[in-house]
């Protein structure tokens, strides 16, 4: 188990241990180029591959990236299913090269949506990288934060059944263990490319004391160079957890 912000001050670290990352802009990185919007998608597999690289070597031990909300099936079918088939294709091409770079994939969202195939093949990557221990990589696909909190509420009532006569009894440490990235601690650092300044619905309960990082580059062009600006931005903040600057800098003393 991991520490809880609101429960206790975390220590941080200048290299963000868990980075999680909304990679956007894929559609509009194609059409300012005249292209489909699903180039843009093409594209943006491509840097993931580069930031799964680039983080790994940075020593971050946890890398999520949102790939699908619960509200992208509101897209066009067409474009649905040409993101079903990329997510299908990198899983076959890409595994074995993460297994070989020693990263565990964990796939987190209400899978249970998607074609059995794919489900298959999701489980299959995961088992084939579950001993790895570099960097856990997590692709939130059909995930919501607001499913997220729901489901885990529902199986810790399932967990503890007295809460139901007794909910004052209900606290963190009984509701975190369901939520779906249980097995890591909360991000350090956020970044949304493309340009908005929103959170659509990721992680919302892991967010609270996450530094959010927001950049106006389209996802197929974030760069490791890019990636090492946010780091360079991230270690400027000065992480409070509600305390004052004094504290915080008395703490850094030692
Ligand atoms: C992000 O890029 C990829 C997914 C949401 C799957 P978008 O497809 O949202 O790109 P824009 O925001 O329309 O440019
Ligand atoms: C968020 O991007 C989801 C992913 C990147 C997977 P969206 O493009 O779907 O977000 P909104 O609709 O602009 O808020
Ligand atoms: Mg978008």
């Amino acid at each position: 188990m991991f520490p809880s912000s609101t429960v206790a001050v975390p220590v941080s670290a200048s290299v963000p241990r868990h980075v999680a990352i909304i990679m956007d802009g894929n559609g509009r990185w194609a059409t300012s180029r005249r292209l489909p919007r699903v180039a843009g998608h093409a594209r943006g597999v491509e840097a993931v591959r580069t930031i799964v690289e680039a983080c790994a070597k940075s020593g971050v031990e946890f890398l999520t990236l949102f790939a699908f909300s619960s509200e992208n099936w509101r897209r066009p079918v067409e474009e649905v299913s040409v993101l079903m088939r990329l997510f299908i294709s990198a899983l076959e091409r890409e595994v074995e090269q993460l297994h070989a770079n020693g990263i565990r994939l964990r796939v987190v969202g209400d899978l249970g949506a998607f074609e059995p195939r794919l489900q298959a093949l999701i489980r299959q990557s995961e088992s084939r990288t579950v001993t790895n221990q570099r960097m856990t990589l997590t692709v939130a696909a059909n995930y919501g934060g607001r499913w997220d909190i729901l489901q885990a509420t529902r199986s810790a009532l399932r967990a503890h059944p007295e809460l139901v006569s007794r909910p004052e009894q209900l606290d963190e440490s009984m509701l975190t263990p369901h939520l779906a990235m249980a097995y890591a601690p909360e991000p350090d650092l956020f970044i949304r490319t493309g340009g908005e300044q929103r959170v659509s619905n990721f992680l919302l309960w892991q967010l609270a004391y996450t530094e959010l990082h927001f950049t106006d580059r389209f996802w197929p062009d974030f760069d490791d160079k890019a990636l090492e600006a946010a780091f360079d931005w991230y270690r400027q903040r000065e992480r409070r957890f509600g305390q004052t600057s004094g504290q915080v800098a008395a703490q850094a003393a030692g």
